[in-house]
């Protein structure tokens, strides 16, 4: 079945809101992607504060629907079907994005779908690359770090790897505010470490022993390592080499990721790998992906870096491809699956 899906998506600081088509080969087309961040106001604190956060939503939400339906020159009757991220993310702001999903839900009489927000990740891709073979995803963000076996984006999404502790684009966050770096650290890590040398320090690789498990991962001994490193350097007052220990940690990081995502697809008998979250952004876990998929003869699926951070059109081309599947919408009781800061 084609159709045009709203997506609305408040798991954490960016109210997003997309818009998109799909027709009846599955192929979808992006028609709006606007987003309202509070990220601003987070700065201050070092990370999101959730209640600023659900504040925030509250206040963007109806205007940045309206703003996307005007970009997308699309009025109330023409939609099909609303989707909303059901969880996992912040409490108080996914019930703002739930709550005015089963709002236009049911003032405009269209099924409404609550979607699961690291699916959403994955589905964005179509939108760049067209229908989505089986793959296998290493979603990457603040609040994830997971390696996914996705035989087909409306069926059955088997978690097959995960974080111990931090995850991924925390571990960026947080090193970055060890080297004075601004929140969200992960875009500064990124540029700051082109200018420095990733041998430079060695940093450990987490969960890389011959006893560890294959396909989880494990950050925070690596974020204690970066901390020593800059306390032992503070504590005799040498400088700290802010370009090297980001190129050095972002290494550490992106070297286990690919390494483990490219054996789980090998593996698992997978052709594709594909990478999501907010940290699929990063430029030198693109680079070193590309590179390893290369030599594994997989293929490799990146979304450009606007759809890997959080945003709506990944709600929408998700819920696009359930409407599509003729999957059952939700009830309008729908609850939402929260998780605490
Ligand atoms: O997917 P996302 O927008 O939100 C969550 O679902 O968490 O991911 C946000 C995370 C933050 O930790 C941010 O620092 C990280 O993604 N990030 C990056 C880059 N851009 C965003 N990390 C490393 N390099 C980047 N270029
Ligand atoms: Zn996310």
């Amino acid at each position: 079945m084609s159709g045009l899906v709203l997506g609305i998506e408040t798991s954490c600081d960016e109210t997003g809101v997309g818009l998109v088509r799909i027709d009846g080969n599955g192929r979808v087309t992006l028609l709006a992607n606007e987003i309202a961040s509070s990220v601003d106001e987070h700065a201050r604190f070092g990370g999101v504060v959730p209640e600023v956060a659900s504040r925030a939503h509250l206040q963007a939400m109806v205007p940045t629907v309206r703003r996307a339906m005007a970009t997308a020159g699309v009025r109330p009757r023409d939609i099909d079907a609303v989707a909303v991220t059901a969880g996992p993310g912040l409490a108080g702001a996914l019930l703002v994005g739930v709550a005015a999903a089963k709002a236009y839900a049911a003032a405009w009489d269209v099924p409404l779908y609550g979607v699961n927000h690291l699916t959403a990740h994955v589905a964005v891709d179509t939108v760049q690359h067209g229908p989505l073979p089986p793959a296998l995803a290493l979603l990457v963000s603040g609040g994830h770090s997971n390696l996914l076996d996705v035989p087909d984006l409306a069926g059955r999404i088997t978690s097959i790897g995960a974080t111990i502790d931090d995850a991924a684009g925390e571990a960026f966050d947080k090193v970055a505010r060890l080297l004075g770096l601004p929140f969200p650290g992960g875009p500064h890590i990124d540029r700051m470490a082109r200018d420095g040398d990733n041998a430079a320090i060695a940093f450990p690789r987490g969960l890389t022993g011959p006893r560890d498990a294959p396909f989880d991962f494990s950050f925070s001994g690596l974020k204690t390592a970066v901390a020593r490193y800059v306390e032992a350097l503070e504590r005799v007052g040498r400088p700290i080499p802010v370009a090297d220990v980001a190129a050095s940690f972002q290494e550490a990081v992106v070297d286990v990721l690919t390494a483990k995502a490219v054996r789980a697809a090998r593996e698992r008998g997978m052709d594709t790998l594909l990478l999501g979250g907010g940290v699929a952004a990063n430029s030198r876990l693109r680079a070193l992906a590309q590179e390893r998929c290369a030599a594994a003869g997989l293929a490799l699926r990146v979304p450009r870096p606007a759809l890997c951070t959080d945003n709506g059109a990944m709600v929408a081309a998700l819920g696009a491809h359930l409407l599509a599947a003729g999957a059952k919408p939700s009830d309008l009781d729908l609850p939402c699956e929260c998780v605490t800061a």
